[in-house]
């Protein structure tokens, strides 16, 4: 049962408190040091993470750390992932290095937030084999960073605030925004789903979606502030809002969303199939800021895998989805994930994933080996395939991938596009970089003043997953 998150202002008042007297503390310090305070913020995972990392942020400047991009800080906040294996071994590869700059310079502070933190067994590792770790808390308080630095700088030893769950969001507290024209709005936290390979229902929680009327006055305000594009953020977008005290379905949040004035562009992440009404095509269809992107995950092409991971559709059903979505909207662009591997999939079911790809054709797809997560589901269930035949498959795959979204991706060269200029290109610093509403990318010739605006730019070349461009 999904629950209403209570807003609560007098904890972000008290929070606020808290950063004033920080703020005089870190003055302080940076003044007998003759020199700011610097600080390394580090994010792992999607953009769910990412927007927590910006909250994080803004605590931070706000009680007057500077930013830098060197790990070698008066602060490092590492916000972590453990979507899959790999991305929790990174972070304890990082934690060893950090080791030697922590001994360099005494006045370091390493935290460690995010999704990892929520498994008991990592705390209990960190607690026993990290130990100059100076701060670890979880995925639901965020907001008590200058807290939790409070206590450390008061008391010797880890400081550790891990929340089992929460029904609450504090909010209105300083947001350091990496783009000011563009910007992601929390609708959502956590999922219900339990799809059987996957952790988040267990590091998130349930499912809390926020109150319309808040998510519009956070974008209006952001609007006001110089934000023409706003990402809406939920691990599953498309149940937004069923169990809220006065229901409203995300296709209405999206009609809402599109009445503010001077919001040109609206994107939303993730899409779970088994969830996308009809209603929600109609909105899209009709709209004229919501982006011609979906990101639909598939996970796999086979029934009995989609089966055995509790995702509650067939292909069939994907299949038939993407029909009526193409059919009202025939230009927009699809992307994907793709689990290889999963415990039950054999030669035949790969099969079936490969003939949905090719079905489908999407403009790029991650794809993803299956990891193990201890806890899932899945875990128990045993491997039908070798790791060296899985590894075959995810390359067969790949390859697949590619070649369609080549092909798909170049389909509108020659054609006058809008898109929004969002910076420098990063190899040739002559070209800028901008944004389809479809979300490809082109590079043109431009100046930075750009950065920020709408410009209509002729896609001149397709190179395979972006253009080249000239302005018009
Ligand atoms: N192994 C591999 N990939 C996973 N994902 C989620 N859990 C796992 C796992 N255990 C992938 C899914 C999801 C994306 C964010 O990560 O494809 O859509
Ligand atoms: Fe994980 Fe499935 Fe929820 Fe996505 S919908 S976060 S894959 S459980």
């Amino acid at each position: 049962m999904e629950t209403q998150y209570n807003t609560n202002e007098q904890e972000a008042a008290r929070q606020k408190e808290i950063m004033e007297r920080l703020k005089v503390r870190i003055a302080a310090l940076s003044e007998s040091l003759g020199r700011p305070l610097t600080y390394c913020s580090v994010c792992f995972g999607c953009q769910m993470n990412a927007k927590d990392s910006e909250k994080l942020e803004g605590i931070l400047e706000t009680i007057g750390y500077v930013r830098t991009e060197s790990e070698e800080a008066d602060f490092l906040i590492m916000n972590t992932c453990t979507v899959r294996e790999n991305a929790n071994l990174r972070v304890y590869g990082r934690l060893g290095q950090l080791k030697k700059y922590k001994k360099k310079n005494p006045n370091m502070m390493i935290a460690l937030c995010g999704c990892m933190m929520q498994e008991s067994l990592v705390v209990e590792k960190i607690k026993q084999s990290y130990r100059h770790v100076d701060i670890i808390f979880g995925t639901h308080n965020v907001f008590k960073l200058a807290e939790l630095i409070e206590r450390r700088l008061d008391a010797k030893g880890m400081v550790i605030d891990i929340w089992e769950g929460t029904d609450e969001i504090v909010e209105d507290l300083p947001s350091e925004r990496k783009y000011p024209f563009k910007c992601g709005v929390n609708i959502m936290f956590g999922c219900n789903n339990f799809c059987s390979y996957c952790i988040v229902p267990y590091v998130r929680g349930r499912e809390r979606s926020r109150k319309p009327e808040d998510i519009l006055a956070e974008i209006r305000a952001l609007v006001a502030d110089g934000v023409v594009e706003v990402m809406l953020l939920g691990q599953n977008v498309n149940s937004y809002g069923k169990n809220l005290e006065h229901p409203i379905s995300f296709a209405e949040l999206l009609r809402q969303v599109e009445q503010i004035e001077g919001l040109r562009r609206i994107r939303f992440m993730t899409s779970h199939p088994k969830d996308l009404s009809d209603e929600l095509i109609a909105v899209m269809a009709a709209s004229t800021k919501i982006c011609r992107h979906l990101h639909l995950p598939v996970q796999s092409g086979s029934t009995k895998v989609l089966k055995d991971m509790n995702r509650r559709y067939t292909k069939e059903d994907y299949l038939n989805l993407v029909s009526r979505i193409r059919a009202a909207m025939p230009d927009i662009s699809l992307t994907t994930d793709i689990i290889v591997g999963f415990p039950t999939e054999t030669e035949k079911d790969f099969e079936d994933t490969l003939d949905i790809v090719r079905k489908v054709r999407y403009d790029s797809a991650f794809t993803f080996i299956y990891s193990k997560r201890t806890g899932t589901p899945a875990a128990a269930m045993e491997a039908a395939a070798d790791e060296e035949t899985v590894k075959k498959r995810f390359d067969r795959l790949l390859s697949e991938v590619q070649e369609i979204a080549k092909e798909t991706c170049g389909r509108y060269q020659g054609e006058t596009v809008e898109v929004l200029v969002e910076g420098v290109d990063e190899q040739d610093h002559r070209l800028l970089t901008g944004r389809l509403s479809n979300n490809l990318l082109v590079h043109f010739p431009g100046e930075k003043e750009l950065i920020g605006t709408f410009q209509q730019v002729k896609l001149t070349e397709a190179r395979g997953f972006y253009y080249i461009g000239e302005r018009k």
